[in-house]
């Protein structure tokens, strides 16, 4: 199966156009959005900002880490954007206490930060390494010093290399080996992190990583995909029965990156609306539908049927804390007779405004995964673990006024309200992202921080969006645009 035009790279060539005739930007034109009762959000809700470890730490050689899937994609020509590499990246595996003053100096209650699997197990499984476990501890410890709740992320993308060496996500011998170091991670972190997301988006690592060949491991074979999906999830099932049995009281959910598949020149033409329908099942459903319901959706069960054996069903239907939603922007979804699997990436409306990742900005795609989330999933809590927005692509410095940014944030908090005055059980807001870091194959071209870094010297600056964030996690009132 090939999913024809839906990649980052391809969006990102017509954004740095759209970007040159100045309309690139976050301009949050919304979709039509119930009228908020009020604008306040609970005192109990948690404020954040997220980060992974890939992308901020550097220091990819220090205390024994090792080699993984990203540092060997990186390394190939062309596969980044701008030919830069994340060894340095926020330099935050040496600056994580400036991080967690930044974190706190915004008054947030809580950072998500990612583990890197190859720091703990070098080798993808067998002997732990201290010195990796003990960079972790120090940041935790960082973070509860400053009254800032550690959520801890355990696959952001960053797989061990050994472990793609025999198969990576398409054998699933490396769901069993996702346990093992979720349960070491539990043993050693347990006693003071106390919230856990097992995956970032499996759908973003499925598609990106296995068929499109934009993120590492940088393979292009669709027939990886009904494995690599289905041991993502087997391994997120496993890890929260291992986790669950080293120790109680933990809060464990996982992140999925939800997005509404509309399509193209709908409800005219209805032709469209199968292949949307078919990108659904494939990118949301065959993640949500197991965890909650213990199914596939038909659309994707025939690629995961020849991996499912007896029982895996029920160990990935275990019970979740909380589910982490990942949200920036709906998709345009269009027929295309000449891919196999019918599905091509659209165009928005025309009218529509983009981010610059020629993206569609309209919170009213977050507002309906958010119902979706409660009306067909049994409405479970959920973390809003990502949303932000890039300035536009560029190799200068970040934009430091960046009220497009505000306005973004402003847009789709208040698409997180409406949810929540419809009975959305949202428990708290993760912006995406605390520092501008590297941003996967677009390398520092795009930027998505609260905080500007200048990469000759780390130091890091806030922006205006920082400010307006500190002030809303202070008094939990949103302001009028
Ligand atoms: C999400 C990723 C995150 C970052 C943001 C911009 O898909 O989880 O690492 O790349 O997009």
């Amino acid at each position: 199966m090939t999913m024809t035009g839906i990649t980052r790279r391809r969006l990102g060539g017509v954004a740095a156009g759209a970007a040159a005739a100045g309309l690139a930007g976050c301009a949050a034109k919304t979709g039509p959005l119930p009228v908020l009762k009020d604008r306040q959000f609970p005192a109990d809700f948690t404020w954040g900002a997220a980060s992974a470890a890939y992308q901020t730490e550097g220091s990819t050689e220090a205390d024994g880490r090792g080699r993984s899937i990203w540092d060997e994609f990186a390394a190939r020509p062309g596969a980044i954007i701008d030919g830069s590499d994340a060894t340095t990246a926020c330099d935050s595996y040496r600056r994580y206490t400036e991080d967690a003053d930044l974190v706190a100096g915004a008054g947030l209650k809580a950072y998500r930060f990612s583990i890197a699997w190859p720091r703990i197990f070098p080798d993808g499984a067998g002997a732990l390494n201290e010195a990796g476990v003990d960079y972790y501890s120090r940041l935790v410890d960082a973070l509860l010093d400053r009254g800032v709740s550690p959520f801890a992320t355990l696959f952001h993308w960053d797989l061990p290399l050994a472990l793609q060496e025999k198969g990576g996500w398409a054998a699933r011998d490396t769901a069993l080996r996702l346990a093992d170091y979720a349960a070491a991670i539990t043993a050693r972190l347990g006693d003071r992190v106390k919230n856990f997301i097992v995956l970032n988006e499996a759908a973003v690592h499925a598609v990106l990583g296995h068929v499109l060949g934009e993120h590492a491991p940088g393979l292009k074979d669709a027939a990886l995909l009904g494995p690599v999906i289905h041991h993502l999830n087997l391994g997120q099932g496993l890890s929260v029965a291992a986790m669950r049995a080293a120790q109680g009281g933990l809060s464990i959910g996982t992140t999925m990156a939800l997005q509404p598949a509309r399509p193209q020149g709908a409800p005219l033409a209805f032709w469209n609306r199968p292949a949307a329908d078919g990108f659904d099942a494939l990118w949301n459903g065959a993640f949500l539908d197991p965890l909650f319901k213990g199914a596939y959706p038909a659309a994707a069960l025939a690629m995961v049927e020849p991996m499912l054996q007896e029982g895996d069903l029920t160990l990935i239907r275990q019970p979740v804390d909380f589910l982490g939603v990942n949200y920036y922007s709906p998709t345009t979804i269009r027929l295309d007779l000449s891919s196999p699997s019918r599905i091509a990436a659209g165009e928005p409306p025309a009218a529509a405004p983009r981010d610059a990742f020629g993206r569609e900005i309209d919170p009213s795609g977050l507002l309906d995964m958010l119902t979706r989330v409660r009306e067909s999933y049994g409405n479970p809590v959920v973390y809003i673990t990502e949303n932000g927005c890039s300035d536009a692509f560029s190799d200068g410095p970040a934009v430091l006024d960046d009220g497009f940014r505000i306005n973004y944030l402003r847009a789709h908090l208040e698409a997180v309200k409406a949810a929540m005055e419809a009975g959305s059980r949202i428990a708290g807001f993760f912006h995406w992202t605390l520092i501008d870091n590297w941003e996967w194959a677009l390398g520092y071209r795009s930027k998505f921080g609260l905080v500007a870094m200048d990469r000759t010297t780390g130091a890091r600056t806030p922006k205006a969006s920082y400010v307006w964030y500190a002030g809303l996690a202070a008094s939990g009132l949103l302001d009028e645009a």
